[in-house]
């Protein structure tokens, strides 16, 4: 398998396994086509990179060249993305839980601020007065590819619930906010066009409510991301084009419905924009003829967790093997030492040896971001590849990470 007309194999040699590596070009095509698509450059919508998904320094310079914002999630995401360059106007803070220092950084740093709580509100409201607030409603139903990722609804730990919305902004109000902005986010991993359309129109049914008994003129009206990516046996391409259409229909319509004026549509994607830059390349260890055939890999859900905990699945490829007969079905597993460190089960793939290299696709979101060093296994290397160049931009974690941050060996 290639990236760029580079050869897996080369960079595994160079590299050594395990290891991830984007392709940027495709990021950068990424972001142009969802731009594209929701009229970005005609100032119609904003997007924010949700940088959760992928928060590399270099990936969010590409973010800062294409003159989009970030969504970040906590006050080092923040951090993060002001080191990169991005100017706090252009990052959007939605965090959770959060404590009054953390709202006291994202306050002090004048980044734009969504709340997932009134409790959060109160905080804030002793911190300062924002010129600006927005609040993250759970209109009380989700959607998303599986129930963790599922963030709406009533099992959802996020949002307002819908019937305490109206207080909330209330309460701003009288505190003194002046400027509103509306955002809900009810699931990732979505590839129903359709989806976004109603989102708008549950948000927009609120606010209409908001509006009329407040008054208030909402700057801006945020659908969150969510949009999806094919992942293993996924031949739906989802197609951002006609999500965009949609969601700009219902919200043209209903901006006049609810006597909205003229808002902002903002949107967040993550995985839309990295999902299917990202490639984690592992080699197999060790086969094992057990009840079934167990191919072990130098990698486990240390490295990439979602299988495990999502129960998600990622296309795989065995390198120079791709066209080859998948003539046996085997478990791909982990060198964790957990019964859940298993990437796959009764997979069908081309006959598998010990040192071939398997490559997990859609793995630039959600997947370096998660990983730790459990077990020992340590966080392994990041390579980028842009314009058929490959450079490695984050060094595997060693032994010695480890020990820097041991401050007592023995009590
Ligand atoms: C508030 C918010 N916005 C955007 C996203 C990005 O979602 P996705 O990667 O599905 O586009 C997330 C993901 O958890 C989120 O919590």
């Amino acid at each position: 398998m290639e990236i760029q007309g580079i050869q897996i194999s080369e960079l595994a040699i160079k590299y050594d396994t395990p290891f991830y590596v984007y392709n940027l070009n495709r990021m950068k095509e990424n972001v142009s086509e969802i731009k594209r698509a929701f009229g970005a450059d005609k100032g119609r919508c904003k997007i924010f990179y949700a940088m959760k998904a992928n928060s590399h320094p270099v990936l969010l310079n590409i973010i800062k060249k294409f003159d989009i914002g970030i969504d970040a999630v906590s006050p080092l995401e923040v951090k993060v993305a002001l080191n990169a360059g991005i100017a706090p106007d252009e990052i959007l803070y939605t965090g959770n839980y959060e404590s009054t220092e953390d709202l006291e950084y994202v306050f002090n740093n004048g980044v734009k601020i969504n709340l997932d709580s009134t409790s959060s509100l109160d905080k804030l409201l002793q911190i300062g007065i924002p010129e600006m607030i927005s609040f993250r409603i759970n209109p009380g139903q989700g959607a998303g590819k599986y129930d963790h990722i599922t963030t709406g609804g009533e099992k959802a730990k996020f949002g307002i619930p819908i019937e305490k919305a109206l207080q909330a902004y209330e309460r701003a109000q009288n505190a003194g906010v002046k400027k509103f902005g509306i955002h809900t986010f009810l699931g990732s991993g979505i590839l129903d066009e359709d989806h976004f359309q109603e989102v708008v129109e549950l948000l927009a049914e609120e606010a209409g409510e908001i509006r009329s008994k407040l008054g208030i003129k909402f700057d801006f009206f945020d659908i969150g991301g969510g949009f999806g990516i094919n992942y293993h046996k996924e031949n739906k391409k989802f197609d951002i084009n006609t999500c965009a259409e949609k969601v700009y229909g219902k919200f043209d319509e209903l901006m006049r419905k609810y006597d909205l004026g003229d808002p902002q549509l903002y949107i967040e994607p993550g995985r839309y924009i990295v999902g299917d830059t990202g490639y984690l390349v592992t080699e197999v260890t060790s086969i094992k003829d057990s009840f079934k055939k167990y191919v072990g890999i130098n990698a486990g859900f240390n490295i990439l967790i979602r299988p495990a905990l999502y129960g998600a699945e990622h296309s795989i490829e065995v390198d120079g093997k791709e066209k080859m007969k998948k003539s046996e079905k085997v478990d791909i597993c982990g060198q964790i030492c957990e019964n859940t460190d298993i990437f796959t089960r009764d997979r069908e793939l081309p006959h598998i040896e010990e040192n071939d290299l398997l490559i997990f696709k859609q793995a630039g979101a959600y997947a370096n971001v998660m990983s730790m060093p459990y077990n020992m296994r340590m966080r392994t290397a990041e390579v980028g590849i842009l314009d058929g160049e490959d450079k490695l931009i984050t060094r595997a974690e060693n032994l010695d990470d480890f020990y820097n941050r041991i401050l007592v060996n023995e009590m």
